[in-house]
């Protein structure tokens, strides 16, 4: 699968054209956008690369509400953690391309397996997911979360992301929060040799995080599926093998802090 994907802007008059590599097909293919009265330039761009963009084209194929549902495969496809029968916690759900992935692999209409669901936003109902409409950083949040839960947690993935201000320092911060707060949950529900995974960005504190993870799982490291566009600095950290809450993890939950 080929990463880059190549652009190539033709200047028309009143038409821009965009020629992309697909990188699920590896064939060339382009759709031309005419840029419309009153619509910014940014905007035609941001057009012309979802109407040519591969993972739109193939999830809209599948039938996923979004194309981050490749990310959530291809990382499972390398880690291999969302099996038949696991309690599956889903953060930042909506529109629910990561909640359709981890039914079909958890197959909680098996009756063993669940999968979670939670955004701020509402989302479309998906078979066979719980899906709850709540912010996570309300108090309530954890315990809606469990109660739905009925146990334990074997995995908690996040891909929360605050609507981005444009303010990369602030996105950082604000993305970083979100992933601690998933974390902290995490600490408190995840079952022993539990799954975390979060999407984190690059460039600021997502290294001390996954120094401070190796404490408490077995294996930590960051991932950036082929699907995460290039140009984002979105990445994720995987950590698998819980070690469980232990007084070292108490006294770590009992004296974080999180602010957004
Ligand atoms: C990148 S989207 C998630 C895409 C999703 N994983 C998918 O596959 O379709 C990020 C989501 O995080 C959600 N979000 C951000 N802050 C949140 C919060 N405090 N509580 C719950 N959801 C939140 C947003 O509403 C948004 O839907």
């Amino acid at each position: 699968m080929r990463k880059k994907q190549i652009k190539k802007a033709t200047a028309k008059k009143g038409m821009r054209k965009l020629s992309v590599k697909n990188e699920l097909t590896g064939r060339n293919s382009h759709t031309k956008v005419k840029t419309a009265k009153g619509r910014k330039l940014s905007s035609t761009r941001w057009l012309q690369r979802q109407l040519n963009d591969p993972y739109v084209i193939e999830a809209k194929k599948k039938g996923y509400p979004s194309r981050s549902a490749f990310k959530l495969k291809e990382l499972d496809d390398k880690y291999g953690f969302l099996k038949p029968g696991k309690r599956t916690v889903d953060l930042g759900a909506a529109p629910g391309g990561w909640t359709k992935v981890a039914v079909e692999r958890v197959q909680p209409e098996n009756k063993k397996g669940v999968v979670v669901a939670v955004d701020i936003n509402e989302m479309e109902p998906i078979k066979d997911a719980i899906i709850i409409c709540h912010d996570f950083l309300d108090d309530q949040a954890p315990t809606l979360i469990r109660n739905a839960l009925g146990g334990e947690a074997d995995i908690i993935m996040s891909d929360m992301a605050a609507p981005s201000t444009g303010h990369n320092a602030t996105d950082h911060l604000r993305i970083m929060g979100l992933c601690e707060a998933a974390l902290t949950f995490a600490y408190e529900v995840l079952a022993p040799n539990g799954f975390f995974i979060a999407k984190v960005l690059q460039g600021g504190t997502e290294t001390e995080l996954l120094k401070e993870m190796k404490n408490y799982f077995k294996f930590v490291k960051h991932s950036k599926p082929p699907a995460s566009r290039p140009s984002s600095a979105e990445m994720y950290v995987i950590a698998s093998g819980y070690r469980g809450r232990n007084d070292k993890i108490q006294e770590h939950l009992e004296s974080s802090t999180i602010t957004i």
